[in-house]
């Protein structure tokens, strides 16, 4: 389906966008960094996730509104990628990778939950939604591993 954007939310969907390329960006790094592979096949997996949405994103800036049931298996956005050096600039421990993503996800998804309150278009909103709550569920596989590993105290 074919929209056309407000100004409003083609500014929200912009923001949105440089969102999920710094998404991208720090689960390529840190994929690259962690010490544990556990903690890199999860970078790796929610990665994969970003760059749909970040496909996402930009099938909306361009008016148009993606079907979120056959959007599945849209994953290969090839981002480009990145130099080593860029992943060599500083070295976080395994748990400080994990405070940033974690941070970096319920800032994501809170800023998805705001931007769905000024569209207008109910497919547009959905498909916000779905963007979302796939931001809460790399949230949880971040939480649930930091839990796993006593980084994460809930007590
Ligand atoms: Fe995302
Ligand atoms: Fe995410």
């Amino acid at each position: 389906m074919q929209i056309t954007l407000t100004q409003k939310e083609r500014l929200l969907l912009e923001d949105q966008k440089s969102h999920e390329e710094l998404c991208i960006e720090k689960y390529t790094v840190y994929e690259k960094q962690a010490i544990d592979n556990q903690l890199k096949q999860i970078c790796n997996a929610n990665c994969k996730v970003e760059r749909s949405h970040l496909d996402t994103i930009n099938q909306l800036l361009a008016g148009n509104v993606p079907d979120i049931n056959q959007n599945q298996n849209q994953n290969q956005n090839p981002m480009q990628n990145l130099s080593s050096s860029q992943a060599s600039g500083i070295n976080l421990s395994d748990k400080d990778m994990c405070t940033d993503l974690l941070m970096t996800e319920k800032h994501v998804s809170g800023s998805y939950d705001t931007a769905i309150f000024e569209f207008r278009d109910t497919g547009a909103r959905d498909v916000l939604n779905h963007i979302q709550k796939e931001e809460q569920k790399h949230g949880e596989a971040i939480f649930k591993y930091m839990e796993s590993k006593g980084m994460y105290n809930v007590k």
